[in-house]
């Protein structure tokens, strides 16, 4: 066996991963709990998921936990999912200061209330000093919404036609900033991207499970990661093992 260089070894640590936070309102109802408690214990799983992807050399997380279609839930339930991103942020974001943790906010802040719009806010300006991680919260988030608004900024800024390139593309997203995804983990046995970062997962790595987001643990990020270093992203070429 060939010793490892660190640039390789880099290579199968994924820059940015993505998690679709399923299962929440299946895993109370296994248990016979109201939905809403289902989404209190994904969210206490927040914390302890984005130390661990620190701690494992990820760069970016970024995490699925409202997307625009979610309006359409009762409105009791969307309140609560409301209300439990609003705790999250005031009991959180100190910690995350401290673990050096930047936030940013994916999506649109229209129609959410101006309270939780501002404590978004804040909570990005807060973390922007951070570095060891980024945390992506995508909350009323829509990847083709998020496209569109792209769109119309560029049209906006006065770029021609032939200026429009996919690096400038990229630049408008919500996540301007953030390398594309390499791996995307989804909860609870789906396998679809719900309209989540539909650009930026363009060429990114899927590894589903069955298992609900609150029971989510970071032993089975680690072995998503391990999995997606065996993983030939082949980008279209014919790969590193032909
Ligand atoms: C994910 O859990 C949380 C959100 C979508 C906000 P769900 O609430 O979708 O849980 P299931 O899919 O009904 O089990
Ligand atoms: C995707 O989950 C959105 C989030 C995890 C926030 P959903 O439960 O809303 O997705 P669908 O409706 O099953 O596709
Ligand atoms: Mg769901």
């Amino acid at each position: 066996m060939t010793a490892e260089t660190p640039s390789s070894a880099h290579q199968r640590i994924p820059l940015h991963i993505g998690i679709i936070m399923d299962g929440n309102g299946r895993w109370a109802a296994q248990k016979g709990r109201s939905r809403h408690a289902g989404h209190r214990a994904g969210v206490e799983n927040i914390q302890p998921i984005i130390r661990a992807a620190a701690d494992m050399g990820i760069k970016y997380l970024s995490l699925y936990a409202f997307s625009t279609e979610n309006w359409r839930r009762p409105s009791l339930e969307v309140q609560g999912l409301m209300l439990l991103l609003g705790e999250f942020l005031d009991r959180e974001v100190d910690t995350l200061i401290k673990e050096n943790v930047r936030i940013q906010h994916l999506g649109s802040l229209d129609g959410i209330a101006p309270q939780l719009a501002e404590k978004i806010r804040y909570s990005v300006a807060r973390t922007a000093h951070c570095d060891r991680i980024t945390l992506c919260v995508a909350f009323n988030y829509s990847g083709r919404q998020d496209i569109v608004n792209a769109v119309k900024s560029i049209i906006n800024s006065g770029v021609s036609a032939e200026g429009v390139t996919e690096q400038l593309v990229s630049a408008h997203l919500s996540s301007q900033g953030v390398p594309d995804l390499d791996l995307i983990i989804r909860t609870s046995g789906e396998w679809r991207l719900s309209n989540f970062m539909i650009w930026e997962a363009a060429y990114s790595e899927y590894w589903p499970t069955q298992v609900y987001w609150p029971d989510f643990t970071p032993q089975l990020l680690q072995q998503a990661i391990d999995d997606y270093g065996k993983r030939d992203r082949r980008y279209g070429g014919i790969g590193s093992k032909a």
